[in-house]
């Protein structure tokens, strides 16, 4: 059997990448490869180990995710992050490893560790992979990239309503302020900015349906797979 494509999938925050991913990956009997749960794992063993985030500087982060034994393995429809092969599971998605992810993300030796496990984990191919750096950094030849955006009010409004909170003018606005801000902050930072590949095929979700969005990428990647 050929080897199976890897489809990179990148875009702002609340762009839908990483449901997209998900989705996508489910239809095409991939797995679904979440690339920032691995910047969380590093992130929380930092917490655990390296006393106050103020003084942590990236070797020394990138040094104990090591000693720790980060990893991250394709089991079936999904990438297992492990700590001293023990399964992390929720324990990423905490307040203060979302507070400090960001920063951690921006450290050069943290970015090669974490993409040595990623590069790892898609090498048999037959992979969906969802971040910001993917397709330009990660794995420039993907052979099918995706870079989805919509509307900072769209955007506000999925993430709103994933929270379970209130869609009235005010939130909305204040959301999408948020968005905006963190997007500035993803493509301003000097490593890995967040920017589309140039052979990327960009995708506007404003007025698609989930659905929808799902099935044009699937169709990318189907014709990538039939083309000789
Ligand atoms: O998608 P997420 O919220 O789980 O990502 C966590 C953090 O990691 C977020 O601040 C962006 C960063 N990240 C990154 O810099 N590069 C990636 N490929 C994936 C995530």
């Amino acid at each position: 059997m050929p080897r199976r494509p890897i489809v990179a999938i990148d875009g702002p925050a609340a762009s839908g990448k990483s449901t997209t991913a998900q989705a996508v990956a489910q239809a095409l009997g991939f797995c679904h490869v979440d690339s920032g749960a691995v910047y969380r794992a590093v992130t929380l063993v930092a917490l655990e180990g390296l006393g106050a985030p103020e003084s942590w500087e990236g070797a020394r982060v990138a040094a104990e995710a090591a000693a720790r034994r980060v990893s991250a393995t394709p089991r079936g429809s999904r990438l297992e992050v492990t700590v001293g092969g023990v399964a992390v599971g929720g324990a990423v998605r905490t307040a203060p490893v979302t507070k400090e992810v960001s920063r951690v993300a921006a450290m050069p030796a943290v970015r090669d560790f974490v993409n040595g496990l990623l590069r790892e984990a898609a090498s048999g191919g037959g992979v969906v992979m969802d971040g910001r750096d993917i397709g330009t950094v990660v794995f420039p030849d993907a052979e099918v990239k995706v870079f989805l955006v919509a509307d900072p009010e769209e955007r506000a409004k999925r993430r709103l309503l994933e929270g379970g909170r209130s869609l009235d003018a005010c939130s909305i606005r204040d959301e999408a302020a948020l968005l905006e801000a963190r997007d500035a902050q993803d493509a301003g930072r000097a490593v890995a900015p967040l920017r589309a590949a140039a052979d990327a095929v960009p995708l506007d979700t404003t007025r698609l349906s989930f659905a929808e969005q799902v099935r044009q990428v699937v169709a990318l990647v189907r014709d990538r797979e039939a083309a000789p």
